[in-house]
Parts: structure tokens; C-alpha cells; sequence
């Protein structure tokens, strides 16, 4: 995900940002930029790739841009993580108006930048990226009359999304304006000069005075003090907080690990791959310019999924999602056995390779196969510029950002996602959804990253207090039907990958076909347990592996009162949609497989004999 800094003070800003960058790397990025003020002038040098790339555009002078002199003590620094837009230089930022006297570094997603583009193209702005982060320079720049923060304030009225933005004038050169709605944004208060960006590490080196900037608000930061202002554009008070994180922590945003970091990450990956492609609320929309052209879906008669791992249980979802809303036939495919079997596929087939990493050797093979027999090929992956998205004939990215944990957490959660809105657009193409029940889906998706967000408000100390019972079980069997057996089997993946503790996974209806043998008093039975027309068949099966003398840790629907007389333990998913429910599910058993591992004494960031990206069969 982008990472966004902005300074002022005495100092040379140039350096400050570089280095504020540099400590932003952690977040993932394809080009980045800053943009200098001084002098009555502001410079911008932006660069594809890393920021290698970045300083020696800057010691070229950035293509007829020299180091300002004086040095500038003002500017802004941008890592870029494509979203709308090719990876370019021109896509890069900071953006500005058509002037170029307004500058803007951005991190989220403006969700009506097309209407806003119309209408300010219709007012003579000229826009020269790709980008939905332009329009808030040409936006600011069109509403400016002589006060940045009251334009920003304003400006923020227009903008839907979620985001967090630095602006420049070089009409106030002394006052850099920022605001967030959702995205991170926090202020660094130093002496005689002031900092803002997306994350604590960029300025930790200078300061450890911060200020945390809440939903909604603009702050106006100046090198000798901060104004935070509510939507209305009133101040604010702000306790000012001592951070006494070291490096290491600051990058892992004050969690322990990156993976405890990740599953905190989780609302915000889910609405960056939703939000923006709900926009119509009636319905979905996965047209993105030069990278998925819908004409992809049209006519296809089966869907098929390759995947390994975590994204072959995303794809397991799919196809319970795909059938039941779409009509139409999925298979799901272990990339690995697929690309060796002689599959039987032609040019109806939708082929799909999920691969967080879009660099897996088998889900590329599998790909490949799929190809060479005539079938369309998609890729469904994290990464812009991965070779899945160069081996597809489309791609759909989900938005999570950099994952840094090897146990795959949010970028599952937006697979889910992904798949969600896949089932949903076909089903629209198809017709097989009324109107009705198409926009209740949608709106049922659009409200999965707050049901997040309030799931994970006191979850950890309740899952702990689970884990301190069964964490030391050699042997855990997890268990679910319909949409819960991918759930059940990424529960008891998470499990086995971090904490090397033995574990299964069924479809419930299998225990009596031979897995219930392994069960007895110490046997933990991890049962997805959330709202679904088969409930009362997963409650049967509960009840067999209890009268084994297992113990049952459920996860269920807040509000059913149906499952807590079967089990030990509940831990309760917000309601959704059944379908959708399950999704929920998968939050406290990363959890639980996090706070077993810890227990462990193990360090879930880096499991044993694993990698993140698997580039080898
Ligand atoms: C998940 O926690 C694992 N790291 C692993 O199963 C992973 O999902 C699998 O290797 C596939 O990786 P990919 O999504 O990058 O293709």
C-alpha cells in the first residue's frame, strides 16, 4: 500500500523524505516521488521502481529538474502501490493541477474520481495521469481562494472513498495540509519543524513526539505547530503521544509480528478490493482499463480455479459462491496436479489462477496448461507486474498491500473478496440474481470490512483465553460444511504452518467415514459453525464428536442461540450474509493458530522450512 510523508521545518526536506520513504519500504511500492517547494517554485522528480531509481533521477535532476537552491525545507514524498494505473512515471506521484501549483501525495482509493475528472475536465482542468488520486490536486486548485486548510476541509466534502492525502500550495509555502478518511495518517511534532505521514517509522528518526490524526479530519502542519480540524473545519485538541517503540516495532505498526499486523490490516484490504468496484450499489463493476476487460466473462459456460495453498481454499469458496449465485460450473484445481493431468479445457473456460504472489511455479504451470489449450486466462493475485499478470489475458487485483508474513492472512480474506465480486458480476451478466437480491449481496459485501473491524475490537484477549486451554492438544480436527469447509481447512492450514502442531481438516460429513477415529478426550474440534441452511447437519456432527469426548471450539453467528448448548467454546462472527458469514469465520482462527504459535514460543513471521513465494515445483 502507498506510503505518504510530508515535512516542513529548517532542514534540507529532500533528505528527510528519502530517508522517510526508505522506512515506508516495508509497506510495498513500484515507483515513488516527491515533490520541493522554495523559491517561489515547485519541483517534482518521480521515478518507476525503487528508490534507487528515485535518487538517481534526482542526481540527474530529475530530467531538467535541479536541486532546488536554496534547498528546499518543504515537500512531500509518495511510495507508490499501483491501484488505478499502469506502473508509470506519469502515474507516479505527487500529482498537481494543471498550474502544477498545487501538490498532492495520496494513499487509498477515490471512489468518484471519474465524475469528479468529467466535471473538472468540463471546468478546463488538464489531466496528465491514469491515476484517481489527480483529481484532488485539480479539485483543491478549483475551489482555492486564500486558505489551503478551509479548501482541503472542503474539498473533503466532495471526495468519496477511503484515503488519507498531503497537500502543497505554493500560495502558502509554509504549511503543508493533510487529511484521512480510513487510511493511516499520523503527525510527528519535532523542534522547530513538523511531520506527517502514513506510518510512525518515517520520521521516528527525528522525533517521537506524535499525534494520531482520527477519521474525517484535515491537519494543518506548520514547522512550528499543528492545527487538527474536524470535518467542519473546527479545532481540535490533541494530546500529543510518546512513542518508545524501537525500529523494528514501529514498522510492525506497534504489534508483535507482522502477521498480528496483517490480520489488523484485514478491513482495510477488504475495502480497498471492494469498495471502488460496488460503486453502482445495484450491482459490480470489474471493468479496470489495460487490465480487465469484461468481454473476459461473456459466454463462459465454467469456471475453473488453480491455486496452491491458502488461494486454493479462496478458490474453494468460489465455486460454493459462483454456483449458487451465477448457475454456472466451477471446478477447483490444485495447481500442482492440474498442470500434469491432460485437463480437458477449451476457449468457454474461464480459467483463474489465484496466487497472492502472482510468482507460484504450479499456479503458473497450471496457467500455462489452461492456455496452450485454448481456454481465457485470468490472474487473481496482490502483486502488479507479477509473471501471472503478464502469463493472463486479464487481471483482477485484490488490494491488500505488501503482505510480509508467511502464513497468508488479508490477502486471503481479499481473495474472498475477489471471488465474492466475481460470482456476483456474473451472476449479473447471466441474469440468475434478481435485482433485489443482487443489490442486498452488495450491500451485504460493502459493510464486510467494518463487520471486520468490529469482529476484531476484543477479540484477541477472548481467543487467548481459548488457546490457554488447548494449546498444548498435539492434534487439533477442524470441521465445517458448505461455505465453512474452506474456512475450516484455512483454519487448520494457519494452525499447522506457525505452530507445526498436527492438525486435519473435513467437510463434517466425512467425520463418519473415517476421521472420527482419531478423536478422544484430548482431540480439540475446530467447527465452523456460522449461519447456514445446513446448520442443524453441522450441529449433528458436533454433537457425534462430542459423545468421542472432543472438544468443541465453534464459531457461530452472533445472535444464534442454537449453537452454544453443543460446544465448550463459541467465539461469535457479526451476521452477514450466510454465504459472506464465513469469511468472518476465518478471523479468530488466524487468531487462534497466531495465539497457539505464540504459546509456542514461536515466531509465526517465519515458519519453519517455508517460503512466501514459492518460485520452485
Ligand atoms: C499460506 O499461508 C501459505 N503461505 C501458502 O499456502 C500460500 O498460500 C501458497 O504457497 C500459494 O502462494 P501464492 O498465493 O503466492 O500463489
Amino acid at each position: 500500500m502507498c506510503g505518504i510523508i510530508g515535512y516542513v521545518g529548517s532542514r534540507p526536506a529532500e533528505e528527510i523524505l528519502l530517508a522517510g520513504l526508505r522506512r515506508l519500504e516495508y509497506r510495498g511500492y513500484d515507483s515513488a516521488g516527491i515533490s520541493l517547494l522554495a523559491d517561489g517554485e515547485i519541483q517534482s522528480v518521480r521515478a518507476v521502481g525503487n528508490l534507487d531509481r528515485l535518487e538517481e533521477a534526482l542526481a540527474d535532476g530529475g530530467g531538467g529538474v535541479a536541486t532546488l537552491a536554496p534547498p528546499a525545507t518543504i515537500g512531500i514524498g509518495h511510495t507508490r502501490w499501483a491501484t488505478h494505473g499502469r506502473v508509470s512515471e506519469r502515474n507516479a506521484h505527487p500529482h498537481c493541477d494543471s498550474a502544477g501549483r498545487v501538490h498532492v501525495v495520496v494513499n487509498g482509493i477515490v471512489e468518484n474520481y471519474m465524475a469528479l475528472r468529467e466535471s473538472l475536465r468540463a471546468d478546463g482542468a488538464v489531466f496528465s495521469s491514469e491515476t484517481d488520486a489527480e483529481v484532488i490536486a485539480h479539485l483543491i486548485a478549483t475551489m482555492y481562494a486564500d486558505d489551503l486548510a478551509s479548501t482541503v476541509v472542503r474539498a473533503l466534502g466532495e471526495l468519496e472513498g477511503f484515503f488519507a492525502f498531503v497537500a502543497m500550495s505554493l500560495d502558502e509555502p509554509d504549511v503543508l495540509v493533510a487529511a484521512r478518511r480510513e487510511c493511516p495518517l499520523v503527525v510527528g511534532r519535532g523542534d522547530g519543524e513538523s511531520f506527517v505521514a502514513s506510518a510512525v517509522p518515517a520520521f521516528l528518526a527525528h522525533t517521537r513526539s506524535v499525534q494520531i490524526v482520527e477519521n474525517g479530519e484535515v491537519v494543518v502542519v506548520r514547522a512550528d505547530g499543528v492545527e487538527i480540524l474536524d470535518s467542519a473545519g473546527v479545532a481540535l485538541e490533541r494530546e500529543v503521544t510518546r512513542i518508545d517503540w524501537d525500529e523494528e516495532t514501529a514498522e510492525k505498526g506497534g504489534y508483535e509480528t507482522f502477521m498480528l499486523k496483517e490480520i489488523h490490516e484485514q478491513a482495510d484490504a477488504l475495502a480497498e478490493t471492494i469498495n471502488d468496484r460496488t460503486v453502482r450499489g445495484d450491482g459490480v463493476d470489474l471493468a479496470e482499463e489495460g487490465v480487465f476487460d469484461e468481454s473476459l466473462l461473456h459466454g463462459v459456460t465454467r469456471v475453473v480455479f488453480v491455486a496452491c495453498g491458502t488461494a486454493y481454499h479462496a478458490g474453494l469458496m468460489g465455486r460454493y459462491a459462483i454456483e449458487e449465485w451465477a448457475g454456472l460450473p466451477v471446478e477447483v484445481e490444485i495447481a500442482s496436479e492440474y498442470r500434469y493431468r491432460g485437463p480437458i479445457v477449451g476457449p468457454t473456460d474461464l480459467v483463474i489462477g489465484i496466487s497472492q504472489s502472482g510468482e507460484t511455479a504450479d499456479t503458473l504451470g497450471a496457467m500455462r496448461t489452461a492456455r496452450e489449450r485454448g481456454a481465457r486466462v485470468v490472474a487473481l493475485t496482490n502483486v502488479m507486474g507479477s509473471q501471472a499478470t503478464r502469463d493472463a489475458d486479464g487481471v483482477l487485483y485484490t488490494r491488500a498491500g505488501l503482505e510480509i508474513g508467511v502464513a497468508a492472512t488479508k490477502t486471503f480474506v481479499a481473495q474472498l473478496a475477489l471471488v465474492y465480486l466475481l460470482a456476483l458480476r456474473l451472476a449479473e451478466l447471466r441474469g440468475t440474481l434478481a435485482p433485489e437480491r443482487l443489490a442486498e449481496l452488495v450491500r451485504a459485501l460493502r459493510r464486510l470490512p467494518q463487520l471486520v473491524e468490529e469482529l476484531l475490537g476484543g477479540l484477541e484477549e477472548r481467543i487467548d483465553r481459548i488457546a490457554e486451554w488447548c494449546w498444548e492438544a498435539p492434534f487439533f480436527l477442524y470441521i465445517g460444511r458448505h461455505a465453512g469447509v474452506p474456512i475450516a481447512l484455512e483454519g487448520a492450514l494457519k494452525l499447522k504452518e506457525i505452530s507445526y502442531v498436527s492438525t486435519d481438516a473435513y467437510a463434517a460429513g466425512e467425520m463418519k467415514h473415517g476421521p472420527i477415529a482419531m478423536l478422544d478426550e484430548s482431540t480439540p474440534v475446530v467447527a465452523v459453525a456460522t449461519s447456514s441452511p445446513v446448520l442443524a447437519k453441522v450441529l449433528n456432527n458436533i454433537d457425534e464428536v462430542r459423545a468421542r469426548g472432543a472438544k468443541v471450539i465453534a464459531v457461530s453467528t452472533a445472535g444464534d442461540a442454537t449453537v452454544a448448548p453443543h460446544v465448550e467454546a463459541t467465539i461469535e462472527v457479526p451476521a452477514s450474509d450466510p454465504m459472506l458469514e464465513p469469511l468472518l469465520a476465518v478471523v479468530p482462527l488466524q487468531l487462534l493458530a497466531y495465539r497457539i504459535a505464540m504459546r509456542r514460543g514461536l515466531n509465526p513471521d517465519q515458519p519453519r522450512n517455508l517460503a512466501k513465494t514459492v518460485t520452485v515445483e
